[in-house]
């Protein structure tokens, strides 16, 4: 983010929610530093607040709620203060959401960023014209009536203060995207998602799979690559079946093989794939290019096959079973990822345990658990949301056990041995240490230079925790 300019409208811009909202702040702070608005981490400097939001569970929009707010009183004193929420919580209760929140000056949804900095530009306006000048804001709102001038010099001002609906993404060209670091890139390569699992709120949130022209994305990877970046994430809800909606039939395994032919990137992951349409084309693809990194997030939310028809996976536990075997025949150092989702309604004892189960068969490297929440307009909300609170409770924390207990196995297998890393920074928990990934993505611990985020270092591991391994520099 850059720093406040003199003379520019200074957005915060929040970020909840899921890889795919990190990048769309990456590509709406580029349009607004394009746009010559200032991005600010301080909330203090702000002339605007941006909530780029979440609603995959009730948890997470009572969180932006909870800020926005907190947020109320400072408009009540600072009545030229503009707030914008976009993202998925817009794209799904807009009308709503400004009807609770009087203060929310407008609602942007998933699918029409672009639009985001002619409708700062129309609230700033609308703002500026009620706000009086007092003894105390006279230099402010002069600043801030300077800033708009030039602003309106070049952005023409939206009047609406709700645009939600557009199930078609623009075409936006994502080159535009600020990235905090040269190294590494999240690349969408597709928008949206149709599988409509019935809990579900993306498919309404972000709507239907569009999956971006290959060759846009290998410009954009090929320029990115350029600069520096020797990492990539390919993002897309379902990345298995990319190219299905323009070709008819999936093409991901060759945008794989594509993008690990560009020179100067070392190491290519992907999200998300779902179990029910990984291809043998892919599990080759993956065991035959040294550059896909041997780390998949496939996740398998329930073990229990009347659960999983209820959630309309289209897999059975059995099935998925079956598709671990073989990508671990074909890499057998895969590491595997997870999210499983608790109290589903109708979960039985037995469902549960056949969860637990099969948590307990594959041993994966990480999970995330989730009590399931029922949200509107799915499929699945039209079920009794009846598992008791804390029957949720206990199997989420059951869960949370023996994924701990999994994840530390996996971590103490490294003990001993040399990992390579790409060294992301200073630890979160330790900023005297340096963090970094390895290519099945465990998280490193270790000291070093701070000049090294960025590189890749060859480290000794000499003890794991369930949270991270502990290393040393090697000589
Ligand atoms: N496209 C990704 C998932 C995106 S949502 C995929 O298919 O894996 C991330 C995770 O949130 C899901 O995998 C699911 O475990 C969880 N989730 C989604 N909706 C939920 C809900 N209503 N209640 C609880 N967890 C939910
Ligand atoms: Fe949601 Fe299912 Fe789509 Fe994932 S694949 S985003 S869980 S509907
Ligand atoms: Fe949340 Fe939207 Fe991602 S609902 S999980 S931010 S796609």
């Amino acid at each position: 983010m850059s720093s406040a300019s003199a003379d520019s409208v200074r957005v915060h811009l929040r970020t909840y929610g899921c890889q795919m909202n990190v990048l769309d702040s990456q590509i709406i702070t580029g349009l607004l530093e394009t746009a010559g608005f200032s991005v600010v981490e301080d909330e203090a400097e702000a002339d605007a607040f941006l909530f780029n939001t979440c609603s995959v569970r009730d948890l997470s929009e009572r969180k932006v709620l909870g800020k926005l707010g907190q947020l109320r009183h400072a408009r009540a004193r600072r009545p030229e203060l503009v707030f914008g929420v976009c993202g998925c919580m817009a794209e799904l209760s807009g009308e709503r959401l400004l009807h609770k929140n009087p203060h929310v000056d407008f609602v942007c949804g998933t699918n029409c960023r672009s639009h985001i900095p002619s409708l700062l530009v129309g609230a700033l306006q609308r703002r500026l014209d009620i706000a009086h000048v007092t003894r105390h804001n006279a230099c402010h709102l002069e600043r801030l009536r300077g800033a708009l001038a030039s602003l309106l010099a070049r952005i023409p001002p939206i009047e609406t203060n709700c645009l939600i609906g557009t199930a078609i993404p623009e075409g936006l060209d994502e080159r535009v995207a600020r990235r905090p670091h040269p190294w590494h890139a999240y690349v969408e390569i597709m928008r949206g998602c149709s599988n409509f699992c019935s809990y579900c709120v993306v498919p309404y949130a972000r709507g239907p799979e569009v999956s971006r022209p290959m060759d846009e994305i290998l410009r954009e990877l090929e320029q990115l690559a350029a600069a520096g970046c020797v990492e990539v994430t390919l993002l897309g809800q379902n990345v298995n079946s990319y190219g299905r909606d323009l070709e008819g039939r999936s093409r991901f395994a060759l945008l794989l093989r594509r993008v690990s032919e560009i020179p100067g990137i070392r190491w290519v992951r992907f999200l998300t794939s779902n179990p029910y349409d990984i291809s043998e084309e892919l599990v080759e693809t993956v065991a035959s290019s040294p550059k896909i990194c041997h780390q998949i997030h496939f996740p398998l939310q329930s073990g229990s096959d009347r659960i999983l028809r209820a959630m309309n996976r289209k897999y059975t536990c059995a099935e998925y079973l079956e598709k671990v075997a073989r990508i671990r025949s074909a890499v057998p150092d895969m590491a595997f990822s997870s999210d499983f989702i608790v109290g589903f309604p109708g979960e039985t004892e037995e469902d549960f345990a056949a969860t637990y189960a099969a948590m307990e068969q594959v041993k994966f490297a990480n999970a995330f658990i989730f009590k399931y929440s029922a949200r509107r307009g799915t499929a699945a909300a039209a079920l009794p949301d009846d598992v008791p609170r804390h029957v949720k409770e206990a199997r989420h924390q059951a869960l949370l056990a023996l994924q701990s207990k999994h994840t530390l196995l996996a971590h103490e297998a490294h003990v001993g041995s040399h990992v390579e890393v790409l060294v992301e920074g200073p630890s979160k928990r330790n900023p005297e240490m340096l963090q970094g990934r390895t290519s099945r993505f465990f998280n490193v611990i270790f000291p070093g230079q701070s000049w090294w985020a960025g590189t890749f270092r060859t480290v000794r591991v000499t003890h794991a925790t369930p949270l991270a391994l502990y290393a040393e520099p090697t000589a």
